[in-house]
């Protein structure tokens, strides 16, 4: 592994956590219910019926946690806002007390000399918009712009590095198409429709937080989900078909973030479903808006296998019978291969086609089945066999030239893992479900030893 100075100085090393998955308190501090409240407590909708109403209760130990984090020797934390504590009915009328949670938030990482790095939306849209047609609506965007231009407004003089969506490609099609996540809507077409408004929400956030209480170091970005579409085979069916996915999976993010376009394929799709009408890509090219950093999260690979006659699959509407093939190797507790050759190629990749844009690695981690042993310790020898190989091929990418700024590790803490509840674990530090108790997992007192000497290299 490569000597302390091999990473840039000013390297951030993290942690991150969204706020449904941690917070809890879904009813304290004037917050509104959310689509994920909603979705959770819907019977049949997560795993066991779990939601997230106490979640890990980071809500009221988020000192517990940042003492936790100065402990590993973090220098930065990525956090999402719950959009419905500042605006418990999605706009309008601004809940102080939201604000003052992140404020207090922030100023104790500050203090314990962690960078804070934030996220807007990472799913939890306030569910009063829901009810108002969410990202189905064209008026999402301006809602989104409002709530990013009045949190900007009262946090940022805390927070310099702001993300404004996590992986809309999860709220698209997960959210409107599978259905597998809120608000569990199950159709194709609608879900492109979705994908382009959070599109343009984006682009409408970016602006708005630009000219909100600017700071000449503000870093204003997005979070996507880049997950390699190979195809399984030569063939050129497998060729075809992954690209196919790819294009969902990728370009369609990437080309409308960057240019304010779709790619052909993309287009093919609207087409197909018929929603060409309800989607203004000339609108989307003068949204365009651009951004400081793009965020990285990464996993695995998708292997893509020509299918024909499969049934489409609903979180990559519009891929021409595909189907995803099991990975090579032991899977993970999520059933995804463990290839951090798969993260080497997608960054050169975003630094061959994007040139000139700093990178963050804003998640990346894995799902063990842990145990505590019977002296209390947890020990998770693949969870840092996982975390070393990947950021070994962080440093082999910045070795050939991509500019990547950070590291997040994906989680902090066990957490709400979305629709499967409670038994994915993802955290380096174990959560005791029943007490709240907080344990350093084996990968994080790995990490605190691996990140301590290039951290300390910095200052
Ligand atoms: C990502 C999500 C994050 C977490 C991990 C495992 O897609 O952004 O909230 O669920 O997967």
């Amino acid at each position: 592994m490569t000597a302390a100075s091999e990473f840039p100085s000013g390297f951030l090393w993290g942690v991150a956590t969204a706020s449904y998955q941690v917070e809890g308190a879904v009813t304290e501090g004037g917050r509104g219910p959310s689509i994920w409240d909603t979705f959770s407590h819907t019977p049949g909708r997560t795993h066991n019926g779990a939601n997230g109403d106490l979640a890990v209760d980071h809500y009221h130990r988020y000192a517990e946690d940042v003492g936790l984090m100065a402990e590993l020797g973090i220098n930065a934390y990525r956090f999402s806002i719950s959009w419905s504590r500042i605006l418990p009915e999605g706009t309008g009328r601004v809940n102080d007390a939201g604000i003052d949670f992140y404020r207090r938030l922030c100023k104790e990482l500050l203090a314990a000399g962690i960078t804070p790095v934030t996220t807007l939306y990472h799913w939890d849209l306030p569910q009063a918009l829901q009810d108002r047609g969410g990202w189905l609506n064209r008026e999402s965007a301006d809602w989104f712009a409002e709530y990013a231009g009045i949190t900007k407004e009262g946090l940022g003089d805390l927070i310099k590095v702001w993300a404004t969506l996590n992986e809309p490609w999860c709220s698209a099609f997960l959210g409107h198409s599978s259905g597998e996540h809120a608000p569990g809507v199950t159709n194709p077409g609608q879900s492109f429709v979705a994908a382009h408004h959070l599109l343009l929400a984006h682009h409408a956030a970016i602006g708005a937080m630009r000219s909100t209480n600017p700071h000449a170091d503000d870093q204003l970005g997005i979070v996507l989900n880049l997950i390699p579409a190979w195809p399984a085979s030569d063939s050129a069916e497998d060729v075809f078909a992954a690209a196919s996915v790819d294009a969902t999976s990728n370009t369609l993010f990437t080309e409308a973030v960057f240019h304010g376009r779709y790619p052909e394929e993309v287009l093919g799709y609207f087409d197909r479903y018929e929603v060409s009408d309800l989607i203004d890509t000339a609108e989307l090219s003068r949204a365009v808006e651009p951004i400081d950093f793009l965020g990285v999260n990464y996993y695995n690979v998708n292997h893509v296998q020509h299918a024909p006659g499969a049934p489409e699959m609903g979180s990559w509407p519009g891929s021409w019978e595909a189907q995803i093939t099991r990975p090579p190797g032991r899977l993970t507790e999520m059933g995804w291969g463990v290839e951090p050759d798969g993260l080497l190629w997608m960054l050169e990749r975003i630094g061959r086609e994007h040139p000139g844009v700093p990178l963050y690695i804003c998640e990346n981690g894995a799902a063990y089945p842990d145990e505590v042993s019977p002296e209390g310790t947890i020990d998770d020898p693949d969870r840092i066999a996982y975390l070393e190989g990947h950021i070994e091929a962080v440093q082999k990418a910045l070795e050939r030239g991509v500019d990547i700024r950070g590291y997040f590790v994906w989680s902090l803490l066990d957490n709400f893992e979305w629709a499967l509840g409670y038994d994915k674990r993802f955290g380096i530090v174990w959560v005791d479900l029943e007490t709240m108790e907080r344990t350093i997992k084996a990968s994080g007192h790995w990490y605190r030893n691996f990140i301590a000497d290039r951290v300390a290299a910095r200052i």
